[in-house]
């Protein structure tokens, strides 16, 4: 269904809720075809996920090589993390699993980095030199770290602690929601995450992404009031992490 030198190529999100996907065009960063969003599978097993992604590489008459972003620390294919799917993701060599369901080569990365090579390439990090921190706030919080551009994988911060919890256990979008926690009183909280993160690591931009960043003019004026570092909302929202992982998936084909 694609000639081999072609610029647009499928993309999928998994997330602990929905699976996304859709043809992407590598160059502008655009999505080619609606996206089709399928409810993550519970419990989220690799087959039951895997045959999503089937579903959705048949929906698009799709064959060829597919950049997936995964909600996990990847390294070279294999996951190694499982927070918020089953835990028998581990050690499992997912790229080939995915590969006999989309029919060509795929590239894993875990969401939040496909996110931010989105951003950075397209978005609201264009241009933008020195550290820029990319945090995700859905069903859990995810990180993608940047300097002068250049990514450093699988950071975990949504792990920090924050008075002695994983702060993604605190403050992710899930938890908002679920305890109905106002988006003042979840800037409070976020707002000491950032000043840990700024103390260590000096960035001159936050980026907001994840399900939460359309809510953007709800949350960003109490988050900015936190911080004395520039904070922007992403701006292909929740449909960075396809196009971030069908453009890794170009730059490694
Ligand atoms: C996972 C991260 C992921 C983030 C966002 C966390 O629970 O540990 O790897 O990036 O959720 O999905």
């Amino acid at each position: 269904m694609r000639s081999p030198n072609s610029n647009i190529l499928l993309g999928i999100d998994i997330g602990g809720t929905g699976i996304k996907g859709a043809p992407v065009n590598v160059k502008t960063g655009q999505l080619t075809q609606e996206r089709l969003r399928i409810k993550t599978p519970q419990p989220a097993k690799p087959e039951a996920i895997a045959e999503v992604v089937e579903q959705i590489a048949n929906h698009f008459e799709y064959s060829g090589p597919a950049g997936i972003a995964f909600p996990s620390i990847v390294k070279d294919g294999v996951i190694f993390s499982a927070t918020n799917v089953d835990e028998s993701w581990i050690n499992l060599d997912a790229a080939k699993l995915f590969e006999r369901h989309v029919g060509g080569p795929v590239t894993l990365i875990n969401d939040a980095d496909a996110a931010g090579i989105a951003e950075m390439r397209f978005g609201a990090g264009v241009g933008r030199k020195g550290v820029v921190i990319l945090l995700t706030f859905g069903t859990g919080i995810g990180s993608a770290i940047f300097c002068d551009g250049v990514l450093l994988t699988n950071t975990e911060f949504g792990q920090l602690k924050i008075r002695g919890k994983d702060i993604e256990f605190r403050a992710s979008e899930r938890i908002r929601q679920k305890k109905a926690i106002s988006f003042k009183k979840w800037a409070d909280i976020i707002g000491e995450f950032l000043r840990e993160l700024e103390n260590l690591f000096s960035p001159e931009l936050f980026l907001i992404g994840g399900g939460i960043s359309k809510k953007a003019d709800k949350f960003l004026p109490y988050l900015k009031a936190q911080s004395q570092v520039p904070i922007e909302a992403c701006k292909m929202q929740n449909d960075a992490g396809i196009i971030g992982a069908a453009t890794l998936a170009k730059i490694r084909s």
